[in-house]
C-alpha cells in the first residue's frame, strides 16, 4: 500500500492524532502549534524550554502526548524566521523518518505552515508529498525475509476552507510523480540478469496497456532496416537482443508537435571489449537509468492526464565484452549516414543515443530531449547535485533549469561551443566516438549534437545523480521531477 494523503480542513482544537508533526521555526510554534500547546497544558512550551530540540533544520524532539493526540513530533526548521527551500526539504525528510521509527499509522502534518524562501503553500504541500514518498520507498523483492515496512501508512495535512480545492490538486499531481519515481526506482535497482533490454520492452506494455498510450517495440532486425549502425553495433556483443521502445502520449490535439525524452538504457554498462576495472562495476546495472526516468515521467504524465503529446525513446542494449562485440576501431555507419570509429567500446551511451535522436526526427518534435548517465567526467565536474545541462536552444535550456530549481530537482548548463568539437576528429570516419579526458563530459555532448540539428535540444547527463552509492545504495529516480515539472509548466 502506497501512502496516502488526506487534506483536511480541521481546527487546532478538533485534531485528534497518533501523531502531530509541528514546525518550531526561530524558537516559535506556528498559530496551530501554540493551540495544541494549549491543549496540552503547555506541554510544549515546557519541551521546547528543555533545550533538547537541537538548533539546525531538521532536528527533532518526540513528546507523548495525551487528550487525543498520542505523540507530538517537534521539528526545528532553523533559527531564521524563514528557511532555504533545500533545507526546508532536508526537516521534512527528517520528521518523516522519525515518524516512521513510531508505530504511528497515521500522523498529521503541519509542516507547511512553516516559512520558505520565495516558496508559497502549493509548493510546500507538494514537496511534502514527494519526500514522504521518497522516504518511504523500500526495494525488498529480493530479501527473502525483509524487515517490515513502517508502520505509518496516512498523512493528513490540516489546511483551509478555501485552498482545500488548488490543494487536492496538487496532491493528485504529486502522487502521480511520486508513482514514477517509484518506478523509476524499482527498474533501476532491478539486477541486470532480470533487467535487460527485452524486460525493460515488456515493462513499457505493460505500462501502455494499464494507462492507454501507444508503445511500439523495434527488434533487432527492424533496427537493421533503419540502418541504426552505432546501435547495433553496441548490442553485438550481448546474448541479449537490443530494443527500440517507443511510447506515445496524447494528451494533446494531434496537430500540436510533441516533446520527445529519448533515454539512454544500457541494461548493463561492462564496457565491452574496453572492458571497465573489476571495483564497483555492479553499478553498471544503473546504466539504464535515463531510460528509467524517461519510463516514470511517461507513467505520471499519463497518471496525471496532462495536456500535452509527449513521446518517449529508449534505446536499450546491454554492453558486453564476447567474440561477437564491436572491437576499438571498427568503423560503423549511424542511422544518419555520418561514419564513426569506435575507439572505446566504453562509450557505448552515445552510440545507441546517436541513433535513437535521429530517429526522433520522424515526430517532427517540438523538442527532443535526453537524458543519459553518459560520462564519468560528468560526476567529476558537477558531482552528485547537479546533473548537466547541455543544449543547443537558450530558451529550451532556460526552462529546464528552471524546473531543476523549482523541483529541487536540479542541473547546471554546461558548455557546448564549437571549440569542443575538434576532439572529436578521426582519421578514418566522420567522427571518433570519444575526445580524451578532457572536458569529457562537453565532448560528449558535442558527439549527440551531430545528430540533434533538427530540432530545439537538451541532453542531461545524470551520471552523478541517478544512483547513490555505498552503504545507502539505490536509484534516486532523479531527474522524474525535474522532467515532469519542465511538462507541466509547458503544458500550461
Ligand atoms: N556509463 C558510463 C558512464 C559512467 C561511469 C557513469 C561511471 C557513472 C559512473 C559510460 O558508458 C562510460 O563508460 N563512459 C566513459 C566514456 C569514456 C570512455 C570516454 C567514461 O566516462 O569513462
Ligand atoms: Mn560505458
Ligand atoms: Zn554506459
Amino acid at each position: 500500500m502506497t501512502m496516502q494523503f488526506t487534506l483536511k480542513t480541521l481546527s487546532a482544537d478538533k485534531i485528534r492524532s497518533q501523531c502531530i508533526i509541528l514546525p518550531v521555526q526561530a524558537g516559535q510554534l506556528t498559530a496551530t502549534g501554540e493551540a495544541i500547546d494549549a491543549r496540552l497544558g503547555q506541554l510544549l512550551t515546557a519541551a521546547l524550554k528543555t533545550g533538547d530540540l537541537g538548533r539546525k533544520p531538521g532536528a527533532t524532539l518526540l513528546v507523548p502526548g495525551h487528550n487525543g493526540l498520542s505523540r507530538v513530533l517537534l521539528v526545528s526548521m532553523g533559527e531564521e524566521a524563514t528557511l532555504p527551500a533545500g533545507k526546508f526539504a532536508e526537516a521534512v525528510r527528517a520528521a518523516i523518518k522519525a515518524v516512521s521509527a513510531t508505530q504511528a499509522a497515521s500522523a498529521t502534518c503541519c509542516l507547511h505552515e512553516a516559512l520558505v524562501e520565495a516558496r508559497e503553500l502549493p509548493w510546500k504541500v507538494g514537496q511534502i508529498v514527494l519526500l514522504a514518498r521518497e522516504v518511504a520507498y523500500r526495494f525488498v523483492e529480493y530479501k527473502s525475509k525483509p524487515e517490515p515496512a513502517a508502520s505509518l501508512k496516512e498523512l493528513v495535512l490540516p489546511v483551509a476552507k478555501e485552498d482545500g480545492k488548488p490543494l487536492a490538486r496538487v496532491v493528485e499531481q504529486m502522487s502521480a510523480v511520486a508513482d514514477g519515481i517509484d518506478t523509476s526506482r524499482s527498474l533501476g535497482n532491478q539486477p541486470g540478469n532480470v533487467c535487460h533490454p527485452t524486460y525493460l520492452a515488456e515493462q513499457a506494455k505493460k505500462l501502455g496497456r494499464k494507462l492507454k498510450f501507444k508503445v511500439e517495440v523495434l527488434d533487432q532486425k527492424q533496427m537493421g532496416a533503419l540502418k541504426m549502425g552505432a546501435l547495433l553495433a553496441v548490442a553485438q556483443g550481448s546474448a541479449q537482443p537490443p530494443k527500440l521502445i517507443v511510447m506515445h502520449y496524447k494528451g494533446a490535439g494531434a496537430r500540436q508537435a510533441p516533446i520527445v525524452l529519448v533515454g539512454k538504457g544500457i541494461t548493463f554498462d561492462t564496457g565491452g571489449i574496453s572492458i571497465k576495472p573489476a571495483a564497483d562495476m555492479d553499478e553498471m546495472k544503473y546504466d539504464m537509468s535515463g531510460a528509467s526516468s524517461v519510463f516514470g515521467v511517461m507513467q505520471a504524465v499519463a497518471q496525471m492526464k496532462l495536456k500535452i503529446n509527449l513521446t518517449v525513446i529508449i534505446a536499450a542494449a546491454e554492453n558486453m565484452p564476447s567474440g561477437t562485440a564491436s572491437r576499438p576501431g571498427d568503423i560503423v555507419t549511424t542511422m544518419s549516414g555520418q561514419t564513426v570509429e569506435i575507439l572505446n567500446t566504453d562509450a557505448e551511451g552515445r552510440l545507441v543515443l546517436c541513433d535513437a535522436l535521429t530517429y526522433a526526427e520522424r515526430f517532427k518534435p517540438a523538442a527532443v530531449i535526453d537524458v543519459a548517465t553518459l560520462t564519468g567526467a560528468c560526476v567529476i565536474a558537477l558531482g552528485h547535485q547537479h546533473a548537466g545541462l547541455f543544449s543547443n536552444d537558450e530558451a529550451l535550456s532556460a526552462q529546464l533549469a528552471a524546473a531543476g530549481k523549482a523541483s529541487g530537482d536540479t542541473c547546471w548548463p554546461m558548455p557546448l561551443d564549437e571549440a569542443y568539437q575538434e576532439s572529436l576528429r578521426s582519421p578514418f570516419a566522420d567522427m571518433a566516438n570519444v575526445g580524451g579526458r578532457a572536458g569529457g563530459a562537453i565532448t560528449a555532448a558535442c558527439y549527440l549534437s551531430r545528430f540533434a540539428k533538427a530540432y530545439p535540444w537538451a541532453h542531461l547527463d545524470i551520471a552523478g545523480v541517478a544512483w547513490r552509492s555505498g552503504a545507502s545504495k539505490g536509484a534516486t529516480g532523479r531527474p522524474v521531477a525535474l522532467l515532469t515539472r519542465f511538462l507541466m509548466d509547458r503544458a500550461g
